[in-house]
């Protein structure tokens, strides 16, 4: 049996991805560590409460006395690394937080895991730490070209200096110690269970109240959109089968501006739920400081090396994503309700 330590699993992806987990195969155990954070929500571990092989344990991952804890209790096989904080926006207003958790707290990791899986001259067998990062890393693209692996890290933003500097520890660990690391490195990703501070989710919780849709600036930015079960299967095939040592880059050559997403979103809307819902509600505010103008994945390497590809093309995934957060308005209800107010009061005052 393999035994997974997963961090961040009880937030967007990182729940998606235990629940693909679990789906795909039997004799696996995860261990869920997670701080639930405004960002994590047991919630979105419902439909698994039951499954014998996914124990959920609240925690940091910055505490090390904690994971030495679970290492020795659990032999972990593999680590997959998603605690993060995630939110460019947060970032630009509080970016202390995203060094102790996406820094340091990637570094106890990579310290623990070293711990339990090196004695000091080799590697115990079929052990690996993979880390999920992103394209945010590389910087921001003019209007040609793509990131592939070997682009170099430019982050701009606080979260993607954060999340750089994660991966440069990674590699850090692999280039000292030889640990037997990959660093999976995504494009944006959409689908359910997304905290509604993100584009997506945020126009859909808007549209549905006739709220204004605020659109950063011309509304231009380009985003490589991919659905989050195709990020999941990628990170379980880099897992289980990506050479060590590499870094592997992912995304499904889906390139859109912010507005077409926008205007996308209106549409399906207004068709299932009310013709009020109209482009009457996009409102151009002030732009996000430093914004990432395009970004653009080279997904070449997980294709040939791996044979992965996305299976979800934009158009139904995105139909995918409304009707979901359609069926689950209480969940919607819940997360927006008290510091979400807050957030979205003191994030979007100065900008409307
Ligand atoms: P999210 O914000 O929805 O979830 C983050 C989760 O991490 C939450 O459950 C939170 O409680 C948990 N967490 C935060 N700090 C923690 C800590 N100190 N200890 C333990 N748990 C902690 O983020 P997401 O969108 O699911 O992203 C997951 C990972 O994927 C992140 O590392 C992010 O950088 C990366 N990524 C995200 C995208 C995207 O489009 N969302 C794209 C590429 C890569
Ligand atoms: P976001 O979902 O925050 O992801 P990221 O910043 O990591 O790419 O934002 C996606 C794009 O949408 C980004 O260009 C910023 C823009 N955006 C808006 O125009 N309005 C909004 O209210 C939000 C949250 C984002």
């Amino acid at each position: 049996m393999k035994k997974y330590l997963v961090t961040g699993g009880a937030g967007f992806i990182g729940s998606n991805f235990v629940m693909y987990m679990l789906k795909k195969h039997d004799d696996i155990l995860i261990v869920n560590l997670d701080k639930l954070t405004y960002a994590g929500n047991l919630e979105n571990l419902k439909s698994i409460e039951n499954d014998k092989r996914h124990i959920f344990v609240q925690g940091d991952i910055c505490d090390k006395n904690l994971v030495r804890k679970l290492f020795a209790e659990y032999g972990f096989d593999y680590v997959i690394n998603f605690a993060a904080e995630s939110h460019v926006d947060r970032s630009i207003t509080n970016p202390e937080i995203f060094v102790t958790t996406n820094v340091l707290g990637t570094v106890n990791l990579l310290q623990c895991a070293k711990e339990a899986w090196y004695d000091g001259e080799k590697w115990a067998e079929g052990k690996k730490y993979l880390q999920v990062s992103t394209d945010e890393v590389y910087g921001a693209l003019g209007e040609t070209g793509f990131f592939t692996e070997t682009t170099p890290l430019n982050p701009h933003s606080p979260y993607s200096a954060s999340k750089a500097s994660a991966d440069m520890y990674v590699q850090a660990f692999r280039d000292t110690y030889k640990m037997p690391v990959n660093i999976t490195r995504c494009s944006n990703n959409y689908g359910p269970y997304q905290f509604p501070e993100k584009l997506i989710p945020l126009m859909i919780n808007n549209a549905k109240q006739l709220k204004s849709l605020p659109v950063y600036g011309d509304g231009m930015q380009i985003r490589d959109w991919l659905y989050v079960e195709d990020h999941c299967k990628a990170i379980d095939m880099v897992c289980s089968g990506g050479k060590l040592g590499e870094v592997y880059n992912v995304g499904g050559h889906n390139e859109r501006p912010n507005i077409f997403i926008v205007k996308k979103i209106i549409e399906i809307l207004s068709d299932k739920v009310s013709p009020e819902i109209n482009e009457s509600l996009i409102k151009h505010v002030e732009d996000r400081k430093g914004h990432d103008r395009r970004y653009g994945i080279d997904p070449e390497k997980i294709k040939n090396d791996l044979g992965w590809y996305p299976e979800t093309p934009f158009e139904k995934g995105i139909v995918l994503t409304i009707n979901w957060y359609l069926e689950n308005e209480e969940w919607m209800n819940r997360v927006t309700s008290g510091a979400y107010r807050d957030y979205y009061k003191e994030m979007y005052k100065n900008r409307m």
